[in-house]
């Protein structure tokens, strides 16, 4: 693949924009910067003074939006950082930005490190089994086929996949691999789905398996919780000068499976919530403060049209929120 050319198509690009509402002079974090769609959109409609930090823990996205963006590199409009999202705040630091108007999250991988097969996420195409975001990461998704027992590789597929086979299949892998290693992403899906019947426009009988070893590879679930009260906090900062921010900080999370939806959600309503008491408890003795106000009460979904165009969006769901300035 040609390095500075991506394959990724933005999904919900204007409902992302309608939620942050991107201005000039404003300042942006993309955490999950990707192809860099969703961060060109934002430079240009907040240019000609609009900012954007745009963060990634593939080395090969970043290079890639580097080469793509380069004007608005050059510009000092668009920042680039290697790092995992986890490490937000000190990322944030690090850049110097000190008023966040609006954060997006936009999860998992994207069409680049899928039809890469040589980065092991794809079971359709066959390639070493990687699937590290991070090509730095010590653990591939191959020591952890060949390595972790065989419980310990049930309750990823159950944790992870909600593989309703978890445990057939890692009885399956521990049995194979006796004989020799699994190392390929074919090798695997093959093991997965023999003697699963699998009606084509169906889900592949190996996409819960996939999915639930690059969560674990990657620590998918853990680096989200990690992040979302870092969001609140960068959105919620006072002015460098100790002023009310005059603009209510804004979080956009795009999510692609229950497990991660599930967790925005909660944050999101909690952070959303006035006090947390439980409901026998008469008067609040908790005393939290409700810090967000839900922009969409239920999550956004792609339409039918998008799917058509970009069907990699289908399981989208967009959540988003603003900081309540005091
Ligand atoms: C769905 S893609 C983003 C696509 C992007 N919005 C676009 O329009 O081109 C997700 C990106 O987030 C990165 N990513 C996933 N988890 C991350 C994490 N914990 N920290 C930093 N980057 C992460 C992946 O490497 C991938 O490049």
């Amino acid at each position: 693949m040609n390095l500075t050319q991506t394959q990724h198509i933005p999904v919900m690009l204007e409902e992302v924009m309608q939620l942050l509402q991107p201005h000039a002079g404003g300042q942006y974090i993309d955490a999950t910067l990707g192809g860099g769609g969703h961060t060109s959109a934002i430079l240009a409609r907040s240019a000609p003074t609009g900012k954007v930090l745009g963060v990634d823990t593939d080395v090969q996205a970043l290079a890639r939006v580097k080469e793509r963006l380069s004007y608005y590199v050059s510009e000092g409009r668009l920042l680039l950082t290697h790092g995992n999202f986890s490490d937000l705040s000190q990322i944030v630091e690090q850049a110097g930005l000190t008023s966040v108007q609006g954060i997006l999250l936009d999860l998992g991988f994207s069409s680049d490190q899928m039809d890469t097969p040589e980065r092991g996420f794809a079971f359709s195409t066959d390639g070493p089994l990687d699937m590290r975001l991070n090509q730095s990461l010590a653990t591939t998704a191959a020591d952890l086929v060949n390595e972790a027992d065989e419980a310990e590789l049930a309750d990823i597929f159950w944790k992870y996949g909600e593989e309703r086979r978890s445990r057939q299949i890692a009885r399956r892998i521990v049995n194979q691999r006796a004989k020799g290693a699994i190392t390929r992403t074919k090798q695997l899906a093959d093991l997965v789905a023999a003697g699963v019947p699998y009606k084509p426009g169906a889900i592949h009988p190996a996409t819960r398996v996939f999915q639930a070893l690059r969560i674990a590879v990657n620590q998918e679930l853990e680096r989200l919780e990690a992040v979302l009260p870092q969001i609140l906090e960068i959105l919620s900062k006072k002015r460098a000068d100790g002023g009310r921010r005059e603009e209510a900080g804004r979080m956009a999370i795009i999510a692609f499976h229950s497990l991660e939806d599930r967790i925005v959600k909660e944050f999101m309503r909690r952070e959303a919530t006035d006090c947390l008491c439980p409901p026998h408890v008469p008067v609040c003795v908790c005393g939290h403060k409700a810090r967000l106000r839900l922009l969409t009460p239920k999550p956004r979904m792609p339409g039918a049209q998008e799917i058509e165009r970009n069907p990699r969006a289908r399981s989208a769901r967009l959540r988003a929120a603003e900081v309540v300035v005091e």
